[in-house]
């Protein structure tokens, strides 16, 4: 069974977040899509999320890299045709527009400003293509905050193939299981400690875990939940 993240003692050398989902709310665009499509909205954002990622998959398995932004914006066209709703370019620009500065969760920078303060090293790992991860780190207000910023542009591929984990620890140089790896999509924490990472599923809404064999090592609801788990000091994880 996972640990709850306050009972555990444990140092890690750096904790490295998914970007997506996880330092960024992807349903943040419901709000305008409920505006340009009135009562389509949550369903669009919904039904976009998921192509994104089947798209991101499918292009990984079959080695057809494209960056996300424009798998992004594929994954929009095909759910607005899928609806039945009407895109005009205008819709589409604004979409994306809207995607590209995707708000944070409201704890977020605060918990990640506690975490650099506290010393340890911070970094993202994402299937972002390198600007679209800039560009929503800055309109966060994150600039600074990590050390490395891991974008899927350097290795063509996506979660969770192997070689874009591997990321993580040659940028921090140190074994994958002394890093944490931080993310709200469970099938991401799971495949972070498939490739052995120590793995941190934020489960925001209370779904229930994804049936991968595997389970993360820790499981809370928000990030500053990752932050107790990090501020504990004492002993290192026994597995
Ligand atoms: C990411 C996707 C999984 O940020 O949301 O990598």
């Amino acid at each position: 069974m996972p640990r709850s993240a306050s009972r555990s003692q444990t140092r890690f050398k750096a904790v490295v977040f998914d970007a997506y989902g996880t330092l960024f709310d992807v349903h943040s665009v419901a709000s305008l899509a409920e505006q340009l499509f009135p009562g389509n909205g949550d369903t669009l954002s919904r039904l976009w999320r998921q192509k994104q990622l089947e798209y991101s998959w499918l292009r990984a398995m079959s080695r057809r890299y494209k960056p996300f932004w424009e798998i992004t914006r594929d994954a929009l066209i095909y759910s607005a045709a899928h609806l039945s709703l009407e895109l005009s370019s205008e819709c589409e620009d604004r979409l994306m527009n809207q995607y590209s500065s995707l708000s944070a969760f409201p704890e977020n920078l605060q918990a990640l400003r506690e975490m650099k303060a506290a010393g340890l090293p911070l970094g993202i790992l994402t299937n972002g293509n390198r600007e679209m991860i800039e560009v929503a780190v800055r309109s966060a207000g994150m600039g600074g905050l990590f050390d490395h910023v891991l974008s899927s542009d350097t290795v063509q591929t996506f979660k969770t193939m192997d070689t874009i984990y591997d990321l993580a620890p040659e940028a921090f140089d140190c074994r994958s299981r002394d890093i944490l790896f931080v993310s709200s999509n469970c099938w991401v924490a799971i495949g972070s400690r498939y490739y052995g990472f120590t793995s941190f599923w934020i489960n925001r809404g209370g779904l229930p875990l994804d049936r991968l064999d595997l389970e993360p090592d820790y499981i809370g609801r928000q990030l500053t939940e990752v932050l107790k788990l990090v501020q504990a000091s004492g002993a290192k994880k026994t597995h």
